[in-house]
């Protein structure tokens, strides 16, 4: 599991997710480029950052050419950005949106992947290896339980699962495309993860998790990001990792 001489870009890294990952796998011995849209407020020691807009092809390509020149190699890039459009309205109920506007959201998150695989793959494949992670969701594999928002103001987009379900897809798409380059697509699919979230919902979503312990900690998912950076994961692609304290069985 060691990263030890490892260079790991975390696309979406000055997030909630996404600064645990970078934090984990600097720990772990890492270099880790932090790719993000905003600045994160703090970097850590052994952290660099690269302004980056995902959604944006050549950007992404620009990304991976400077981090392979300033550190010769890439050995993982991980998607951890949540971007979402100007329109659509977060959270909104599906009779309620645009449907444009919902699919405009969703495509977004795909853009990113493809945009990844574009722009970092044909490095991996000078370099016969090479990780991609992606980030799914619960919501990607499980049906959304309405139940559980019925009377709050927030609830799970029709977009989200379109877009999650679509995220796993594509993982194994391009894990069969691109192995015989020695390069590994894996998407890891956290639960929900600890955030402001009225105290009803957090009783009712607790009920679902065979584990009872509660809704996760970004250093729950951080160790699959490791493990799938590391030559530990060697012979596993095209796989989706649920983290979700047991919702999903
Ligand atoms: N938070 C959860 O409960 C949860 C649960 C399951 C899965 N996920 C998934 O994990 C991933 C990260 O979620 P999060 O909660 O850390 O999100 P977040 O909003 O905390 O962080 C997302 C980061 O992505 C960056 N970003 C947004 N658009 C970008 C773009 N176009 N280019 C580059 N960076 C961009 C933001 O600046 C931010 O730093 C998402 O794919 C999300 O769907 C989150």
């Amino acid at each position: 599991m060691s990263l030890s001489n490892k260079v790991v870009v975390v696309v979406g890294g000055g997030g909630l997710l996404g600064s645990e990952f970078v934090r984990a796998c600097i720990a772990e011995g890492a270099r880790v480029v932090v790719a993000d849209i905003n600045e994160p407020a703090v970097l850590l020691e052994g952290a660099t950052f690269i302004r980056s807009d995902a959604t944006n092809e050549e950007a992404v390509k620009a990304l991976a050419s400077k981090v392979k020149k300033d550190f010769k190699k890439i050995d993982a890039v991980i998607n951890a950005a949540y971007p979402s459009g100007t329109k659509v309205k977060q959270n909104g109920k599906f009779e309620d949106g645009s449907i444009d506007d919902m699919l405009e959201n969703a495509s977004m998150h795909l853009r990113i992947c493809f945009n990844m695989v574009r722009a970092f793959a044909p490095i991996f494949t000078e370099q016969k290896n090479g990780s991609i992670v992606f980030l799914s969701s619960m919501y990607g594999v499980a049906a959304v339980r309405f139940e559980l928002y019925e009377g709050l103001s927030m609830m799970q987009p029709a977009e989200y699962t379109a877009a999650k379900g679509g995220v796993i897809a594509v993982t194994r798409y391009f894990a069969s495309l691109l192995g015989k380059h020695g390069i590994r697509v894996n998407a890891i699919s956290p639960g929900g993860i600890v955030g402001e979230y009225p105290q009803s919902f957090v009783d009712a979503y607790n009920k679902h998790l065979l584990l009872g312990k509660g809704l996760l900690l970004p250093k729950h998912v951080s160790g699959a990001v490791v493990f799938l950076s590391s030559d530990a994961s060697e012979m596993m692609t095209g796989q989706n990792l649920i983290i979700d304290g047991g919702w999903t069985v």
